[in-house]
């Protein structure tokens, strides 16, 4: 173990699924192989198993394996009712598939700015723009909860039912974050989740979960996910192919049980952070939002004074893996050129894809790991 030891403090990976799958692995390959001895590849037994253990975890009186968390997206909107001419109103600092969901749906992208301390939608910015909102074109807001933690979804839940539009919660990083004990996903009329490998709890390759209350917009979900198809050959709507793999949900039943305990520590390693960086002048830690627990899928720390490059250059210096979740705002993207919008619209957005930067956190990550990282960043500001 000495080696290990040492080879630890040389470097620290950003992520390191190995150490969380380790002893998961006989199990895993056992239930894949069931499913293959099986023949059930597509929608077998393991879907509806996965699906009813995760509406069960989560809380959720409808569940839904999907294909991943972009057609999770896809297929709210379309459920909800949302086509071309519609605006869906969300979060210029996201993963730019919570926009790419809505422009392939046929509506318009728009966007309110975001909170500066949680980086979440910030629900003043959401009722300005909807209140502008004359034609009454927006038809759903997307809360994006961003590395983990939630967005205010009292007060957005309030907005959406003052102003008549749906709330789809992009719930693809914050698996289990809970606002008084009520999930993400369980807040808004649609809870869409990614389960790629990355992922708070991810599976072998991609995957995605659909949440609802509702058992209308639950059976129209289903219906999309599978060609608009309920009968085989008899199509009501437009769907397409988002099924969810069966080895992929099997998989993902072997890991379910254990993301209470990966969540815990995530949260651990995270105040161990907290607790290590909170003196340094040059860096502000993740707050936390007074509602909301934190799954901490990312720990992202600001770097002020427009030192972030410097200390990504010294941190590969190290050996020490970071990323930056995300260096360009949405409204910012070629892909959105069309829509003119111009630096200085979302100036909190912007200013955060400047400063934010993520820091290597996982469950398995030893504290000489963390120590490492710390007495790094430490060490660049002296
Ligand atoms: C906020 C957000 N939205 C949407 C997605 C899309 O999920 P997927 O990669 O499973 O399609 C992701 C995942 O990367 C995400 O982080």
């Amino acid at each position: 173990m000495p080696g290990f030891l040492i080879m630890a403090l040389e470097s620290v990976p950003v992520l390191d699924l190995s150490r969380q799958y380790k002893n998961l692995l006989p199990e895993v390959n056992r239930a894949m192989t069931r499913v293959v001895e099986s023949g059930a590849f597509i929608l077998g037994p393991d879907v509806n198993l996965f699906e009813r253990e995760v509406a069960q975890w989560m809380g959720s009186k409808f569940c839904l394996g999907v294909s991943n968390g972009t057609d999770a997206l896809f297929i709210a909107l379309r459920a909800l009712g949302i086509k071309p001419n519609d605006q869906v109103l969300s979060s210029p600092f996201t993963f730019f598939a919570t926009v790419s969901a809505t422009v392939n749906s046929g509506a318009e992208p728009v966007f309110a700015d975001i909170d500066p301390l949680t980086f979440n939608l910030d629900p003043n910015q959401v009722e300005a723009v909807l209140k502008k909102d004359k034609l009454k074109k927006i038809k759903a807001i997307i809360p994006v909860h961003l590395y983990g933690q939630a967005c205010d979804m009292e007060a957005l839940v309030t907005l959406a039912n003052k102003y008549q539009v749906a709330l789809v919660e992009d719930a693809c990083q914050s698996i289990g974050a809970e606002i008084q004990k009520k999930k993400t996903g369980n807040w808004g009329h649609v809870g869409c989740f990614s389960l790629y490998p990355t992922k708070n709890l991810g599976a072998v390759g991609d995957a995605g979960i659909v949440t609802t209350q509702d058992a209308d917009l639950y059976e129209k979900a289903l219906s999309i996910r599978n060609h608009g198809s309920k009968i085989r050959y008899v199509h009501d709507l437009i769907g397409s192919n988002f099924r969810i793999d069966t080895v992929q949900a099997a998989a993902l039943r072997v890991f379910l049980p254990h993301l209470d305990e990966w969540i815990r520590a995530r949260q651990n390693a995270a105040s161990y952070y907290d607790e290590k960086l909170a003196r340094l002048d040059w860096i502000r830690i993740p707050a936390r939002a007074r509602f909301s627990t934190h799954t901490f899928h990312q720990y992202t720390i600001r770097v002020l004074s427009n030192r972030r490059e410097e200390l990504q250059k010294y941190l590969s210096d190290k050996k020490i893996g970071h990323a930056v979740y995300y260096p360009i705002p949405c409204h910012l993207q070629k892909a959105l050129q069309s829509l003119q919008y111009k630096p200085g619209d979302f100036p909190v957005a912007e200013k955060a894809a400047q400063e934010v930067l993520s820091l290597p956190l996982f469950p398995g990550i030893t504290t000489p790991e963390q120590d490492y990282v710390v007495g790094a960043i430490a060490e660049f500001f002296n």
